[in-house]
């Protein structure tokens, strides 16, 4: 079987590496002689004649020839990708990409055109690199309703967060490490202002409820704000600072989504999950919580995704409706002020027992936290439960204490 392969930046190299090592063993798991990459579409040359052989710069010639029938995209970005996937798609080509952007803001009419031309459309690698998460929801947990899901889906923010905390690394060492090992964005301000969690949390709420999900109507905060002071106090607490990725369907049918760094308490197995490593918790009406884990982010893990749905794509060529959603966007997100949480909190008191009084006045149920070192001034203490628009109005209240820093306290 011929493939080809859109951007060979660090996935479509893995993809590349990956279908030279196993091209005969993967043949046979698709009922083919081989897979075979008879083109690469990038605008550099590599130096490299393995590469620079197949290279071509026009997408015409891919979605042209008749013996390709699948085509990567490993480019990145909506446009040309969105086009050039659409050329591919018009042309009966199978189209597999890595590709959130795309997937999260053009899934709609993707679908739509991979329908229209009897084609699949996979993007099991857009979310957490190499595990299985995708293909777990469509398929797998077909018998269920699929009532929520919390997740750590992105490589880059976990691994900093994770050298920040455990071996003291400043933010900007803790980011170049990341770049060097290929996981971040191309604009890495793409995963530590939390788009890149947003685009896959769009995703994971589509598939879990149903219907698109637009990653503009998610509430998205980034990890850019969290300092080594609300780390030690949270792990003097025994828990983990997270940036997570949630959607949950709530009784009355709407849907909680969220991306913020969130406090994530020791026992789960979420707060334990560091470095590169992404973790998804999903839950089922019947099956009840399920936990992947694995590496989200990085050439091979990545590229180990892309080569599975390609497989998939040539073992049932025609278009699966039951790997898309439905298109309308029905307007039951839930404003995320209304979702009932425990904050927690850092500022400062002139007054600290005083601050304090006022605190447990307002808040009911209310956790203070210690650290070594705390400057004279400091408070940092977990909240009551209740609605969190309901929590930040008292914090504005309190007049004897300046709040600095909030962190949500979701319950997973
Ligand atoms: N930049 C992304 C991450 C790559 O760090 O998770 C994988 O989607």
């Amino acid at each position: 079987m011929k493939i080809a392969l859109m951007g060979c930046g660090t996935v479509g190299r893995g993809v590349f590496e990956t279908v030279r090592e196993l091209s005969a063993v993967l043949g046979a798991r698709c009922g083919r002689d081989c897979v075979e990459i008879k083109y690469i579409l990038d605008k550099r040359t590599f130096g490299e004649p393995a590469l620079d052989a197949l290279t071509v710069r026009d997408v015409g010639i891919i979605a042209g020839d008749p013996e390709i029938e699948v085509v990567v995209e490993a480019m990145g970005g909506t446009h040309p990708a969105f086009e050039f996937c659409m050329a591919c798609l018009q042309n009966g080509k199978s189209v597999v990409t890595s590709n959130k952007q795309l997937v999260a803001e053009k899934a709609e009419t993707l679908f739509e055109t991979a329908k229209k031309h009897n084609v699949q459309f996979r993007f099991g690698a857009s979310v957490c690199g190499g595990i299985p998460v995708l293909r777990t929801m469509f398929y797998s947990m077909a018998g269920n309703e699929i009532t929520g899901f919390a997740g750590i889906l992105n490589g880059t923010t976990n691994f900093i967060l994770t050298k920040m905390i455990r071996e003291q690394a400043s933010f900007d060492g803790a980011l170049k490490q990341a770049q060097a090992h290929g996981y971040a964005e191309a604009d890495p301000s793409d995963d530590i202002e939390g788009r890149d969690t947003c685009r896959k949390t769009a995703i994971l709420a589509s598939i879990a409820f149903g219907t698109h999900t637009d990653p503009d109507g998610i509430h998205t905060e980034g990890i850019t704000g969290i300092t080594a002071a609300d780390a030690a106090y949270i792990d003097g607490a025994g828990s983990r600072i997270k940036l997570l990725g949630i959607g949950e369907k709530q009784p009355d049918g709407r849907i909680y989504t969220i991306v913020a760094p969130a406090v994530v308490p020791a026992g789960r197995i979420l707060a334990d999950v560091e470095g590169v490593f992404n973790a998804v918790s999903l839950y089922g009406t019947k099956v009840g919580e399920i936990m992947l884990y694995g590496p989200g982010a990085g050439k091979d893990a990545t590229a180990s995704a892309v080569v599975a749905d390609v497989l998939d794509c040539a073992r049932t060529p025609g278009f699966d409706p039951v790997y898309s959603w439905e298109t309308k966007q029905d307007g039951r997100l839930m404003p995320y002020q209304e979702k009932s949480l425990r904050l927690y909190v850092r500022g400062n008191a002139g007054d600290k027992a005083a601050a304090l009084s006022d605190i447990r006045e307002a808040f009911e149920d209310v956790t203070v936290l210690t650290r070594d070192n705390a400057p004279q001034n400091e408070l940092a203490f977990i909240t009551g439960k209740a609605p969190e628009k309901t929590l930040s109005l008292l914090l504005t209240q309190i007049r004897s204490f300046v709040p600095a820093v909030k962190i949500r306290c979701p319950e997973l």
